[in-house]
């Protein structure tokens, strides 16, 4: 059974989709990727978490994101369920912006890992979990959320991690602390001395007192998205 870690290299496929046949390394391009699964068209949770990811599409774009939806399901039920989506979601603009993969033999949802291990051996009631890849534009993976079928995923996190990601890539002395949101405080790394992060964030260095007398807490709001 393959398994995905974060740093792992995501693999080259090809796959049909709802706009063509890809070959993903192609489709990713310099740009960032959202690889997600959801378990089957004509669900409720799947149609709002489509429908919401769409009318999102231009945060991803803003952020150089690509967004890759996958099922097992074949293409002309995601072509159909497609048209349901967007009278659900009324506020898509325009055509639906991303591709769905129509994976019928179940082979990359192997290979990328989304099976739900809940009746796995058995074709008609395997399921894929709802898995979502973050990957950079080196192919790596760099954040990956498995949410069962019974809990949609909140696109706020989804554009949420990929501001960190980004951030800390271009700053790698900083960390982002639980419910960041950018403009909010970040942390500094606990390996970057004092002398670096006065370089890096002069006179702009909040330092928190904690009772173990170490300083690990070092927070600044110097920074720019
Ligand atoms: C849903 O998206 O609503 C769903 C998908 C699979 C099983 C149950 C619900």
């Amino acid at each position: 059974m393959p398994s995905l870690r974060l740093g792992d290299t995501i693999p080259n496929f090809k796959a049909n989709t709802t706009e063509g046949p890809i070959d993903f390394y192609t489709y990713q391009g310099k740009s960032w990727a959202i690889i997600f699964s959801h378990p089957a068209d004509f669900t409720p949770v799947c149609t709002t978490e489509l429908g919401r990811i769409a009318v999102h599409k231009e945060e991803f774009n803003k952020r150089n994101v690509k967004l890759l939806a996958h099922s097992c399901d074949k293409l002309k039920s995601h072509v159909d369920w497609v048209n349901d989506i967007k009278s659900y979601c009324r506020d898509i603009p325009g055509d639906f912006p991303y591709p769905i993969i129509a994976d019928e033999t179940r082979e990359l949802a192997v290979k990328l890992d989304m099976i739900d291990q809940t009746n796995k051996d058995d074709e008609d009631r395997a399921l894929t979990v709802r898995a979502l890849y973050v990957i950079d534009p080196a192919h790596k993976l760099r954040l990956s959320m498995q949410y069962p079928a019974s809990t949609g995923r909140n696109v706020d996190e989804m554009l949420r991690v990929v501001d960190s990601l980004q951030l800390v890539d271009r700053i790698p002395q900083i960390v982002t602390p639980a419910n960041w949101t950018p403009g909010e405080k970040v942390m500094i790394v606990p390996d970057v001395s004092d002398a670096e992060a006065e370089r890096l964030f002069p006179g702009a260095i909040d330092r928190v007192p904690m009772p173990s007398g170490i300083s690990y807490v070092r927070t600044t709001t110097e920074y720019r998205m």
